[in-house]
């Protein structure tokens, strides 16, 4: 089976021996360590447990997932097998419910299986793997075209700021935020970024730095709350983020923090982009304050791996996600185009020149 990463430098998921293969995201960058999947649970796990994690990359490893079970029960028998794959989807379904790209990757292979009622479960667990394979190339293309897209937004010497990871290792590789920034870079642009640590489970400090360090991409990290203090003075040209599900006005779910920021560069005239896949949009949610936002556990906030620097029994909150309202966005660059000033219209008319999946 041909890699269809190969252009890109980090591997998030690799199909090899018939399993699926994470980057283990909770132990980067210390360590560069792969935890196999062989099941629709295992992955789900993976995905709970933030071995993989970023929009994208959850959608592609459920896909993966729904191919695992396939592959696993091909021999069962129809009944058996179709019992399994409704359970492959439940388990999937409920790994974690922000990323809108989870639900939109069943639904890709849930429609496959609708349409293909002819195929006796061998064939059809190949052709599950087959959808898979190209959800995860596909990807890579999307997030090209996004970087290209995104590109002729940054001016040469641009210094951009981003808050989490949306970089190859939230995607199949590229990168949305990142990728614009990689396809400026590509491009003969000397962009500097400014990378938030990204609060509770370091994405930037320990994702987005190490995808820039890695490529030699000009990076310097900073503490959430520095934001601001760089913006005052003058050192963010713009701000770059991924996102986890855009409701049809345009509203913005994404990493606990990016509201905050996106406040900050309104009150400093700096442009606030959002690179996001169409499969990130949600039509069916009218507005933001219908997103789910998932709540974590308290132990991500208390302290970090073994060190625990709060109270025992102290109340802890713990959303990682909130809402940035469509007006505070400049643009959305998805696959398609850069959707300025997304409205309920602007996005309806994007949406709707999208070829059906
Ligand atoms: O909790 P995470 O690490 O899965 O959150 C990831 C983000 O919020 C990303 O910004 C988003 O998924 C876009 S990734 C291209």
């Amino acid at each position: 089976m041909t890699n269809p990463q190969a252009q890109t430098t980090v591997e998030t998921l690799r199909w090899r021996s018939e399993r699926l293969e994470l980057i283990d995201q909770r132990v980067l960058p210390a360590q560069i360590e792969c935890v196999a999947c062989d099941s629709a649970a295992s992955v789900a796990q993976a995905i709970r447990d933030m071995v993989v994690r970023g929009a994208p990359a959850i959608g592609c490893a459920a896909a993966y997932g729904v191919a695992l079970e396939a592959l696993r029960h091909r021999d069962a028998g129809v009944e058996p097998f179709r019992a399994a794959m409704a359970q492959a989807f439940e388990v999937l379904a409920a790994s974690r419910p922000t990323a809108v790209n989870l639900f939109w990757a069943l639904a890709r292979m849930r429609s496959l299986i609708r349409q293909s009622a002819e195929l006796l479960p061998p064939e059809l667990a190949d052709a599950l793997l087959a959808l898979a394979h190209e959800i995860l190339a596909e990807d890579v293309r999307i997030n090209r075209a996004m970087g290209a897209h995104g590109a002729a937004l940054l001016a040469d010497g641009a210094r951009v700021l981003t808050h989490c990871n949306a970089g190859a290792l939230a995607t199949g590789g590229h990168g949305t935020a990142l990728g614009v920034i990689r396809s400026a870079v590509e491009a003969g642009k000397r962009i500097q970024v400014i990378a938030d640590e990204t609060r509770p489970f370091l994405q930037g400090a320990r994702l987005t730095a190490w995808e820039m360090v890695q490529e030699q991409i000009p990076v310097t990290l900073i503490t959430d709350n520095m934001a601001g203090f760089l913006m005052s003075l003058g050192e963010v040209d713009a701000v770059i983020v991924g996102a986890d599900r855009v409701a049809a006005n345009g509203d913005v779910a994404n990493k606990i923090g990016t509201y905050m920021v996106a406040v900050l560069a309104r009150r400093h005239g700096i442009p606030f982009y959002v690179a996001c896949p169409l499969s990130t949009i949600d039509l069916t949610i009218a507005d933001g304050g219908a997103i789910p936002i998932e709540e974590r556990a308290a132990a991500e906030v208390t302290g970090f791996r073994e060190c625990q620097w709060a109270a025992h029994g102290v109340k802890v909150r713990n959303p990682a996600f909130d809402v940035t309202p469509a007006d505070l966005v400049t643009a959305l660059i998805t696959e398609r185009g850069v959707i300025h000033c997304p409205d309920t219209q602007a996005i309806s008319a994007v949406m709707a020149e999208r070829p059906a999946a």
